[in-house]
């Protein structure tokens, strides 16, 4: 350490050499490499021993790697909206989706503060809904001036303020000249993705962000009707499945679900009904670990009802140990509340003895030094799990210290940090460094559905191909899955067995792959 402090003085001396001999005197090429080797050891899977086929594995990954930076159109530098038909089309994204078999920590299910019932659903793709959940019969339409509102009734349903009368979708699909159109428009109304030039349409943080809220009110009469419910997280998790993801920890403000007839039921039973599908999912799947669920309420709400929602959370991590992973805040930072406003809601478990876990989002913001920017802090005063985003938490050297000391993970979501105008180019993304030095970080993809993506083999060729640059490689890539085991929710004993589930999905990939 007190040789590499010394070393900018030693640079400025040589550099001085340089100049007055002309040359004579270049840094020792033995330290040089030594250097090289030391940085490129503290990197996150820096410390990873790669096996014969590994090394094989990874000369194949990174000749792909170095295609594709030396294409014209570097895809992490550009908007993901422009550049998912390129990456899609790379053959290291193709050969990504094989390898991404990861336990991811995901941010789904996020929504925001302003009208009365905001809810959460990206989790399955707008097609689905569309094609699927549109079409069963009593499904109903209305239109706001800025985009559409669903419910499913046996009877016409009452007016909705601020929205044309309610036509049934089956009567306007058959007066429809191109129901195609009619569809697209739907879906269009469903997501963020865009053809159209994104930084015209979405021109500042707060546009993007109304229209980000838009999109989850204009799912939530499809997604909160009862069979659609049980259909679309069935369906999310086949997705993921799909994906090669093996264990999800879903984000929920656990909406009130409702039937044809107008019956509603209450959170319990949603989480209830998860519990049921992801047990039925995995009996159908022995390979996919689960599903546990993170209970969130919007940063807008005030204090006496965060009181009580923090008093229901409790409730309901001591009546659902199995799927209830804890509870957080969501919704636009920069438009909500700080956490520190909630101070007495929030301290309520410690206070009364209860357990409650935190998974708080913090530091998803660009706002430096306001209120807002203190959220990261604050979360770990409050204990969290993990941070959610931590986008800021570079520019926090205190924070950045506790959450390595004590393991706070960083849930890292690219698309989303770039969708919603943190970062332009991924490369310039803050979990570079924190990935430089092995912070403990995870991969996520926030919510992709919203963002045109699909699970997560996205978000990882950002942080693999993106921020990871050159310098990563199949020992980061490992690294990145591990820990996605190590800092989730999962007792001791199912860390150890999803673990060695993944070392032998992970053998048999590379032993297919290493040639
Ligand atoms: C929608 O999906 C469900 C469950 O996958 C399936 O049973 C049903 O037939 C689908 N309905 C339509 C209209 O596509
Ligand atoms: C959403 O719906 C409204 C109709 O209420 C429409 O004007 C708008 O163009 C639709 N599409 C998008 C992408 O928002
Ligand atoms: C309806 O629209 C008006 C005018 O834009 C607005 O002030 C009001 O809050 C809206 N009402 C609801 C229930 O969204
Ligand atoms: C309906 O519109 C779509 C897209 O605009 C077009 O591709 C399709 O050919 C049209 N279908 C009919 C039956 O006109
Ligand atoms: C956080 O944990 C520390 C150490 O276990 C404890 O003293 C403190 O009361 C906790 N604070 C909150 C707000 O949970």
């Amino acid at each position: 350490m007190a040789a590499l402090l010394q070393r900018p003085h030693a640079a400025v001396l040589c550099l001085s050499i340089l100049y007055l001999t002309g040359g004579m005197s270049i840094p020792d090429p033995k330290q040089r490499e030594a250097l090289i080797k030391q940085e490129s050891s503290m990197q996150t899977g820096g410390q990873q021993v790669l096996t014969d086929a590994e090394q094989r594995l990874n000369a194949r990954l990174l000749k792909m790697k170095q295609d594709e930076v030396e294409r014209e159109e570097f895809p992490p530098a550009m908007h993901f909206f422009k550049a998912r038909e390129l990456i899609r089309n790379s053959p290291i994204f193709n050969f990504d989706t094989i390898i991404f078999f990861y336990f991811i920590i995901i941010l789904l299910f996020t929504i925001s503060g302003g009208a009365l019932h905001l809810h959460d659903f990206s989790m399955v793709d707008v097609e689905w809904l569309v094609k699927n959940a549109t079409y069963r019969p009593h499904c109903y339409i209305c239109f706001t001036s800025r985009s559409v509102r669903f419910i499913f009734s046996s009877q016409q349903p009452k007016p909705l303020t601020n929205c044309s009368s309610w036509t049934l979708l089956e009567s306007l699909r058959a007066k429809t000249v191109n129901t195609t159109d009619l569809d697209n428009s739907i879906m269009g109304n469903l997501t963020l993705f865009t053809d159209k030039d994104p930084e015209a349409v979405y021109p500042t943080q707060t546009v993007v962000w109304s229209i980000f809220e838009e999109t989850f009110q204009a799912a939530y009469g499809l997604v909160t009707y009862a069979p659609v419910f049980k259909d679309y997280f069935y369906q999310g998790l086949s997705q993921f499945y799909m994906d090669n993801v093996m264990y999800l920890e879903l984000r929920a403000i656990l909406p009130e679900i409702y039937d044809l007839d107008g019956r509603t039921y209450d959170r319990a039973w949603t989480l209830k009904t998860c519990q049921d599908i992801s047990r039925q999912f995995v009996a159908n799947h022995p390979d996919f670990v689960g599903v546990r669920i993170i209970f969130t309420a919007k940063r807008t709400i005030n204090t006496n009802t965060m009181l009580k929602v923090v008093e229901e959370a409790m409730k309901l991590y001591r009546d659902f140990p199995d799927i209830m992973a804890g509870f957080d805040l969501v919704g636009w930072e920069d438009g909500g509340r700080p956490l520190w406003y909630y101070r007495d809601a929030l301290s309520l478990p410690v206070a009364r003895g209860v357990p409650l876990p935190f998974f708080f989002h913090a530091g998803e913001t660009n706002s430096q030094g306001t209120e807002i920017d203190q959220n990261i802090l604050d979360a770990l005063l409050f204990n969290t799990s993990r941070i959610g985003h931590g986008f800021a938490l570079t520019r926090h050297p205190v924070a950045k210290e506790w959450s390595r000391k004590y393991g706070v993970a960083v849930e890292v979501c690219p698309i989303s940090n770039q969708v919603l105008k943190l970062v332009k180019d991924l490369r310039n993304h803050p979990a570079a460094a924190l990935m430089s030095e092995n912070h403990p970080v995870v991969i996520s993809s926030d919510d992709p559905a919203i963002f045109g993506a699909f699970g997560l083999s996205y978000d990882f060729y950002e942080a693999f191909v993106g921020f990871g640059g050159m310098r990563s490689h199949v020992g980061s890539l490992k690294q990145l899955a591990i820990n996605s085991i190590r800092y989730s929710s999962l007792t001791p004993e199912q860390k150890e067995k999803a673990l060695s589930l993944w070392q032998r999905r992970w053998d048999k990939f590379v032993s297919e792959n290493a040639f």
